[in-house]
């Protein structure tokens, strides 16, 4: 039963390689006072703490009768089961409801609107994410419910979406697959200098209490699965750029083959096409620019009509949310894989450093 470090220079569940389970919840916060707000960060910090370490705060099974037990216990016994939590704040965090304003970084804007963009007010919006993530579902939740109920007078729930398996590798982890059956996150940054360059604020960034930190982009992507599901295989393989089995670039063999955008088919056109998904999103065609991608499989049952209602939970962290734009709006306007996709959640969230040690909370540096 792994336990991962809560305290440290960044928040665990960024850099941690992906667990199998997660929870994504956001909030908005009801409370105007800024020490209300305050003393809820400090308990969800503290409690955090303790969940992160198998451990429960308050009392299962207290020993007066009257008493509420202080933790809802469907964890205990269970152990850490590997979990991180982690703790985003939305751009309208600081519209000066707390004081805040000045605290904003330039970085931290809401993302703008992409070509084939399909948000519902269902998955968009509120103040406050937390990504719980764990071997075991009911861990993740577990945590998840319990900061809920700890912040019961001063935030209430805005939007969730649970996954049920990692679709992204991290670092020393083989290559897992989304539900279109593509291996995902064969490509996913896992050197220290990619995390330095491209994932963690530097110290010289235009808000000191970002250092260490990162941003975090949620996309809620629907997949369109009956229509995927009766596409031919060479038609798959055009969408990613990528055989499916092996997950190798269509340049070359094997599944670490570097993608060579440069080779061409008998006919002249590229072999890996230039609105396959991996042509347009590939860092070689972006100036470098590349992202941590930290997603997962989700399913809400079926919909009205019948249909699988499925996707990608898509999750990414970079030193500025413009790195995502950069690749999504690209993607957003000319890849193949559209036909079968509908983002319909987003949102984008300040991630602060990690905590030092007891005591320290998120958000300290703000009040
Ligand atoms: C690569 C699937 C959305 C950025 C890939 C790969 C697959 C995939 C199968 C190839 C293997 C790999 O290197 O990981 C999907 C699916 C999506 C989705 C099913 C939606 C449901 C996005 C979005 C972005 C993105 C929204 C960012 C805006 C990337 C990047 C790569 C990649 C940067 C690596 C490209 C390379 O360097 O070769 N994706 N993806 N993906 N995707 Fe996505």
């Amino acid at each position: 039963d792994e336990v991962y470090p809560f305290y440290g220079a960044h928040q665990a569940g960024i850099a941690t390689p992906p667990q199998d389970h997660l929870v994504f919840m956001v909030f908005d916060v009801t409370t105007t006072s800024a020490s209300e707000l305050q003393v809820m960060l400090a308990k969800w910090s503290a409690a955090i703490a303790q969940y992160t370490q198998g451990l429960a705060v308050g009392s299962v099974e207290p020993d007066r009768a009257q008493a509420v037990p202080g933790d809802t216990g469907e964890a205990a016994g269970m152990g850490a089961n590997q979990l991180t939590v982690t703790v985003g704040f939305a751009p309208s965090m600081f519209d000066g409801r707390f004081g805040w304003a000045k605290y904003k970084p330039a970085a931290l804007k809401d993302l703008p609107a992409f070509a084939s963009d399909a948000l519902t007010p269902a998955f968009t919006g509120g103040d406050i994410c937390v990504q719980a993530c764990a071997s075991d579902p009911q861990v993740a939740y577990h945590a998840i419910r319990n900061l809920a109920r700890m912040a019961r007078t001063t935030a209430t729930t805005r939007w969730t979406v649970q996954g049920f398996g990692r679709a992204s590798r991290g670092t020393g982890q083989t290559t897992p697959r989304n539900l279109m059956g593509f291996k995902d996150g064969t490509r996913n940054i896992s050197s220290d200098d990619d995390f330095a360059q491209q994932v963690w604020v530097g110290a010289d960034s235009d808000q000191s209490w970002m250092t260490g930190g990162s941003y975090l982009v949620a996309r809620k992507i629907h997949m369109l699965i009956e229509t995927w599901d009766s596409d031919g295989i060479g038609d798959q393989h055009a969408v990613f750029g990528r055989t499916k089995a092996e997950g190798a670039p269509l340049s070359g063999t094997g599944e670490f083959d570097t993608p060579d955008f440069a080779v061409k088919a008998a006919d002249g056109t590229p072999v890996i096409p230039v609105n396959a998904h991996v042509a347009l999103a590939a860092h070689e065609n972006n100036n470098g620019t590349k992202i941590l991608r930290r997603g997962y499989n989700f399913t809400d049952g079926i919909d009205s009509v019948g249909r699988l209602d499925a996707g990608l939970m898509f999750i990414s962290y970079q030193k500025d949310p413009a790195q995502f734009s950069q690749l999504q709006s690209k993607l957003g306007a000319n890849d193949r894989l559209n036909e079968y996709i509908r983002h319909v959640g987003s949102g984008v969230f300040a991630v602060p450093p990690g905590l030092s040690a007891a005591g320290d909370y998120f958000g300290k540096a703000l009040f």
